[in-house]
């Protein structure tokens, strides 16, 4: 019999200290005016002291209590993030530890802002197998460290924080209908963040130009911002597409879409080209910004502990990001 899987439980934190665009202004040669009518952001939140892993397990103990589970009770964490605190060990073992989920596998995944989508997709294959039951997945970042805060063109663009969800083997809650993943890594060098450099004894350094020499070993995003939108607004509606074709619905049967939040004018194309209304996409990049893997936890949590859904709803989570990578998550709430 095949098993059914929920959402039942999220979670969300954010740290306190705002940055608004005025701030960003004294920064880099750029103006609230532009950051608003470009993207739609108006503040995002930056990190003060709050590594990743500690947004990650606010986010994920808020998500436990709400699902109302005991953390020996889960069996895998997940954490979605492309900023850890070390490569090693993983922020879903640091979790694991300060939640005292002792009974928990725990392992990272990278799937950039889609990172989120990802993990609930694995998540959901766990359960569905029959190997676990009660699944965390945490989506958390803190871009503000990978950031290069001397380039307008992306440093306006992110902010920090954490978003989680408890999956588990039932109807109730957010029950997952349909899912899809996509990868395209002929287009991986339109939005990258370089790792550690291939240095060691046995490389020649003198032959690598001292200016790239200064650049490697510091992480900092970079991305071709025309090609990212392009890419984001065909795979937002290719994946709305799938989901929707995998369970025969039609657009009119969704009450809710919650996009990855990069950008107000990205969301706005995708609902043009597969013509759904503007005001079924959930949106509030315009307080937090592209939090990469957080963003669609943290928009789910919103909506999930608002009054706006009801029994029965139908709501698609849908992500675009580094690698590149896309995908969407087909819910029905109850
Ligand atoms: N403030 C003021 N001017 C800025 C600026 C800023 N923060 N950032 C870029 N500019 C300037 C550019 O230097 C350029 O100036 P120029 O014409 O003198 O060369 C001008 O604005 C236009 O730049 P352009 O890159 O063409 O703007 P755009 O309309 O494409 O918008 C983005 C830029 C980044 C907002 C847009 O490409 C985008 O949102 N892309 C997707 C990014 C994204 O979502 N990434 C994450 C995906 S997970």
């Amino acid at each position: 019999m095949m098993s059914h899987v929920g959402i039942i439980g999220t979670g969300r934190y954010l740290p306190e200290n705002i940055m608004t665009n005025d701030d960003l202004s004294n920064l880099v040669d750029t103006s609230d005016e532009w950051i608003r009518t470009r993207t739609g952001i108006r503040e995002r939140r930056i990190s003060v002291g709050m590594n990743t892993s500690d947004l990650a397990y606010e986010a994920g103990s808020i998500a436990l209590k709400n699902a109302g589970l005991k953390p020996e009770e889960i069996d895998l964490i997940i954490c979605a993030t492309i900023t850890p605190d070390y490569f090693m060990p993983s922020c879903a073992c640091i979790v694991q530890a300060r939640l005292g989920a002792v009974n928990a596998a725990a392992f990272d995944l990278t799937a950039a802002c889609t990172g989120m989508i990802y993990g609930m997709v694995t998540a959901e294959q766990f359960i569905k197998s029959g190997m676990y039951k009660n699944v965390l997945v945490i989506g958390a970042e803190t871009l503000s460290k990978v950031l290069d805060w001397k380039d307008r063109s992306t440093c306006v663009l992110f902010g920090d924080g954490a978003g989680a969800v408890v999956l588990s083997n039932t109807k109730k809650g957010g029950m997952i209908l349909a899912t899809n993943l996509e990868a395209d890594g002929s287009k991986y060098d339109h939005l990258t963040c370089s790792a550690i450099p291939l240095i060691n004894p046995c490389v020649n350094t003198e032959d690598i130009s001292a200016s790239r020499l200064k650049m490697l070993g510091q992480p900092k995003i970079r991305m071709l911002g025309q090609e990212v939108f392009k890419y984001a607004v065909r795979t937002i509606t290719d994946n709305l597409k799938a989901v929707l074709s995998k369970v025969n619905l039609k657009n009119d049967d969704i009450a809710y879409i919650i996009p990855h939040q990069a950008n107000q004018r990205i969301i706005e194309q995708a609902s043009k080209f597969i013509k759904i209304p503007i005001q079924k996409f959930f949106i509030n990049l315009d307080r937090y910004g592209n939090t990469s893997a957080a963003s669609i936890g943290i928009a789910l949590d919103e909506l999930a502990k608002s009054d706006k859904l009801s029994t029965g709803d139908k709501v698609i989570l849908v992500g675009f990001g580094g690698g590149m990578t896309s995908g969407a998550v087909l819910l029905e709430w109850s």
